[in-house]
């Protein structure tokens, strides 16, 4: 490796890398911890320039030694070591974390270990005690048949529940755009329609399929995700005789629909991980709170655009705008 390249590297950390010499001249700057530390990398000059709270920092400690500071309203951990150079002391390294966006990382994850078990302890409580009924000799002869079903019922509710915290879990530990080709939009929609036919007979919902073939750049089994889940709410969140508009153009796919439509204030929370505008009406239908929080990540994960238009008792039409091809695959 060439020496001219070290402050490329370094600028491509996350993490903020100062450099000081004994006299307390900046000699190094990386772009994380000008960006932290609110400096332009030429206005940071020695270590007079630093935030007081920094420069205190600095003041107190030994080598080796780390404390979390807030910066300009953000949570930073400070790490201080000595440089070296041929076993002399030769300066002051300062390596600066943003503890910001793990801690909100931290937060996500613990918020949703927590609603994933209430999530699951609600049909396992009821599951439980039908069948305790049952065992008691508490149920009547006619009652065991409804318990029976009321038990399948919450039994296929956690196990959809299970099955897309596994689809959530797996689009976060791969790098799916490893497997991405050319897929045309159209054909996926029409196998997704086709998939969902009969849920939307049941409803007594029309699903239409317009447009025409418009390839994009994508990992098909994630799109055919993506696409049922947006096609299974429209048809779920539909009123009686009502329809579903699927189209493809352009790169685009919108789904629309003569459904319950979404309050204004909701709007912008149903992507959210287990956000329910009625609760109740999901989980009759049985709808597990994941769907658009899956549709979203897969929209993220393919540099495509979500837009939403909504209103109440009228629709909704949800339009997912992919990137051109090309672009895709430089
Ligand atoms: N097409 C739609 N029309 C009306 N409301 C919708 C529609 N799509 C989603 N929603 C609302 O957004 C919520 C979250 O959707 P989703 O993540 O798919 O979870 P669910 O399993 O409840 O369907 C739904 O519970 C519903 O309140
Ligand atoms: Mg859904």
């Amino acid at each position: 490796m060439n020496k001219t390249m070290l402050p490329g590297i370094l600028d491509a950390m996350e993490d903020g890398v100062a450099v000081f010499d004994l006299e307390g001249t900046a000699l190094f700057c990386n772009a994380a911890a000008c960006a932290l530390l609110h400096q332009k990398p030429e206005a940071l000059k020695s270590i007079g320039d630093l935030p007081d709270e920094v420069r205190a920092f600095f003041g107190g400690v030994r080598s080796g030694r780390s404390e979390t500071i807030e910066l300009f309203g953000q949570a930073v951990r400070l790490h201080y070591q000595d440089l070296r150079e041929n076993g002399m002391r030769a300066g002051a390294v300062l390596i600066m974390t943003d503890l910001g966006e793990q801690q909100r990382a931290d937060r996500m994850r613990r918020e949703f270990t927590a609603n994933v078990s209430h999530e699951l302890k609600t049909p396992l409580t009821s599951i439980s005690g039908y069948a305790e009924m049952i065992e008691n000799g508490m149920a009547k002869d006619e009652d065991v048949r409804v318990f029976a079903e009321r038990i399948r019922r919450e039994s296929n509710r956690m196990l959809s529940l299970v099955s897309d915290i596994i689809a959530l879990s797996e689009l976060e530990e791969q790098q799916i755009l490893k497997n991405a080709e050319t897929v045309d939009l159209h054909e996926l929609a029409a196998e997704t329609v086709e998939t969902l036919k009969s849920a939307a007979m049941v409803r007594g919902v029309s699903v239409r399929l317009t447009g025409g073939p418009t390839p994009v750049f994508g990992v098909r089994t994630l799109l055919s995700e993506l696409m049922y889940n947006l096609l299974d709410n429209a048809i779920r969140y539909n009123r009686d005789n009502g329809t579903v508009t699927v189209r493809t153009t352009d790169r685009q796919l919108s789904v629309r629909d003569t459904g319950i439509g979404i309050p204004k204030h909701h709007i912008g929370r149903i992507f959210e991980r287990f956000y329910r505008v009625d609760k109740s009406r999901s989980k009759a239908t049985g709808g597990t709170g994941l769907g658009l929080a899956i549709v979203k990540h897969i929209a993220e994960e393919h540099g495509a655009e979500i837009t939403l238009e909504s209103a109440e008792g009228i629709g909704t039409e949800i339009t997912v705008t992919f990137p051109p091809v090309k672009d895709r695959t430089q």
